[in-house]
């Protein structure tokens, strides 16, 4: 089976989450593709969430993981995008959830924000559950 590529993106605020999710998606038998920021040199969100969206639009990943201070303004930019569903979790059952009813393609953790921990443990959870369908398929559509 190929392996899947997660891509994953940041500001300065979310990089160094970024830093460590990266070892931990290797560590779990995935490709990471990294779309920066590469260092903590302030940037701006918005463009990191854009470069998540293209690459998800052009194919070169299904699902990936987004990161800022608090995770608010780089999910409200990867919404703009029609075809990102980006979740702002802030613990497992939240992480669980936005992949069970909502579908999201897009994890989003605020750095600043939340433990380092239950920030791993919300990418372990997005990534090992499946979107549920049926009746939530029927209201993504409405979203759409
Ligand atoms: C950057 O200072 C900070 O504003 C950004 O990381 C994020 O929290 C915005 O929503």
């Amino acid at each position: 089976m190929p392996v899947e590529v997660i891509a994953i993106a940041s500001d300065h605020g979310g990089f160094d989450f970024k830093e460590l999710f990266k070892a931990d998606l290797k560590n779990y038998g995935y490709e990471v593709l990294d779309l920066g920021c590469y260092d903590n040199t302030s940037v701006d969100y918005p463009n990191y969430a854009n470069n998540m969206a293209e690459a998800i639009l052009d194919g070169n990943a299904m699902r990936g993981v987004l990161v800022c201070g608090s995770g608010i303004g780089i999910s409200i930019s990867a919404n703009r995008h029609k075809h990102i569903r980006a979740a702002l979790v802030h613990n497992t059952l939240t992480a669980k959830l936005c992949r069970e009813h909502n579908n999201a393609n897009v994890l989003v953790l605020g750095g600043r924000t939340t433990d380092i921990k239950v920030a791993k443990d919300c990418l372990r959870v997005f990534l090992d559950t499946g979107f549920e369908g049926g009746r939530h398929q029927d209201r993504i559509d409405i979203i759409s």
